[in-house]
């Protein structure tokens, strides 16, 4: 007889992913964003909006250009390129319909913790 370890409501849920250190929190000041990468890879644009930290994919969805060097103005990034802007806490774009994946962020005793992605839950990188 087969068992199973998910309970019935587990089951379709994506398994919440390691949480990784990428730095101190008073590295990035309220109001900036830096340039952070993932030990798979992937470069994360980290946002502190007033002291709440939040991440998103770094590259521009348009061209490439890194968001994390753009203007970040309240919970809106825009990118220093052409000024596509994005909701850093959703990722939804503002200006066209190219959303932008984010992580999940922790803060703990001053150490800020991104959620490395299950590779299942990672956006397709053709698009
Ligand atoms: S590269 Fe970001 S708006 Fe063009």
């Amino acid at each position: 007889m087969q068992q199973h370890n998910l309970k019935p409501e587990d089951a379709g849920r994506p398994k919440p992913g390691k949480l990784i250190v990428v730095g101190r929190g008073e590295d990035v000041p309220p109001g900036h964003s830096a340039t952070v990468e993932l030990p798979g890879g992937a470069e994360v644009a980290l946002h502190n909006v007033a002291g709440e930290f939040y991440a998103t994919e770094n590259f521009c969805p348009h061209r490439g250009a890194p968001l994390a060097e753009g203007f970040l103005c309240g919970h809106v990034i825009e990118c220093g390129l052409h000024g596509w802007q994005f909701d850093v806490r959703d990722g939804k774009c503002l200006t066209v319909d190219e959303p932008i994946k984010t992580y999940r962020v922790v803060l703990e005793e001053g150490l800020v913790k991104i959620e490395e992605p299950c590779p299942k839950s990672q956006r397709s990188a053709d698009g």
